[in-house]
């Protein structure tokens, strides 16, 4: 770590904030630094002042716990725009289970290397007391059946979670444009809602889920699969890729019901839900129709909460 004052190259940044720091490294020969700030009021005036001059703002909120997925946000962020801001917060409010919070993975040095390598210039990581100054209160959210199906049903409490601390992300940061995966695909639906309406100016850019060799969804969590969980993880991908090439050549109801018995006799693996559902409302489906439809699925393995989804347009 070194001072900003210390910093040579800190050309891509304002270097006028006092308690900041700059986490300078050597990565691939070339010298990198990310602006790391604590404090709302400190994000905000960078931001402000990269705004001022002339630059827009992307912004990745994220857990931590970095991977590739991640790294494919902050590099479409970069893409998108000039400056991209990270957040690695972990959101104890979103936990519907404590057991989950205390297991969840954090590894700040890594995170600082990907976010320096990936073109991050900005990292906000507060504290729960920044965040949530007046207590763990969340606000209750009701999009219908977005925010009361499948994720909703099954972690009651996560969305309100989600959603409170995405729109304080957002009034802190105040980025032009955020990013978040499809991999989270009803996570992504809220927040689009949510943003819309509250008249939040901030333009919601989605991105592919990226996934490891075998086909699993890269998630956080993955490094708490032991060797025998990811063999038995890999029907999850395996499945939802066959959905999708089966696709609308059989009526909805009988690709669910497939996909559903694939994944409840698939060894070692938990099925939550299985749900073909429309991916604009999250409404079940009869027949098909235009729209495009989504097959979502959530299934334990080796105690690991795994997500993932397919579109089937
Ligand atoms: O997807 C996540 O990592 C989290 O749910 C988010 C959006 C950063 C909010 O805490």
């Amino acid at each position: 770590m070194v001072a900003l004052s210390d910093c040579k190259d800190s050309n891509k940044i304002s270097t006028d904030f006092p308690n900041n720091y700059i986490w300078g490294l050597t990565f691939y020969g070339k010298n990198v630094s990310l602006a790391v700030f604590e404090h709302i009021s400190q994000i905000r005036s960078w931001v402000i002042s990269q705004q001022e001059q002339g630059y827009s703002v992307g912004f990745v909120p994220t857990m931590g716990a970095l991977h590739a997925g991640h790294r494919s946000l902050i590099e479409l962020a970069g893409r998108h725009c000039d400056r991209v801001v990270a957040s690695v917060f972990v959101n104890p409010t979103q936990f519907n289970n404590s057991d989950d919070l205390l297991k969840y993975p954090r590894t700040p040095e890594a995170d600082h290397v990907l976010l320096e390598s990936a073109g991050c210039h900005a990292l906000f990581c507060p504290e729960v007391s920044e965040m949530y100054d007046d207590g763990e209160r969340t606000r209750h959210w009701d999009f219908g059946l977005m925010t009361h199906s499948l994720e909703g049903h099954f972690r009651p409490g996560h969305f309100d979670g989600v959603l409170t601390i995405v729109k304080k992300l957002f009034i802190a940061v105040g980025p032009n444009k955020a990013f978040f995966g499809e991999k989270d695909f009803q996570q992504l639906a809220i927040i689009k809602k949510m943003t819309a309406e509250e008249g939040i100016p901030i333009e919601i850019i989605a991105a592919p889920t990226i996934r490891e060799a075998s086909g699993l969804a890269m998630s956080s969590r993955n490094v708490r699969l032991g060797s025998s969980d990811r063999d038995a993880s890999i029907h999850i991908s395996k499945t939802l890729l066959e959905a999708r090439s089966i696709g609308r050549s059989q009526p909805p109801k009988v690709l669910e019901k497939w996909s559903y018995d694939q994944l409840s006799s698939a060894p070692g693996l938990q099925l939550e839900y299985c749900s073909l559902v429309l991916a604009s409302n999250f409404a079940s489906l009869e027949n098909w129709s235009d729209e495009p439809s989504v097959l979502l699925v959530a299934a334990y393995v080796g105690g690991v909460r795994l997500i993932d989804n397919v579109i089937i347009d």
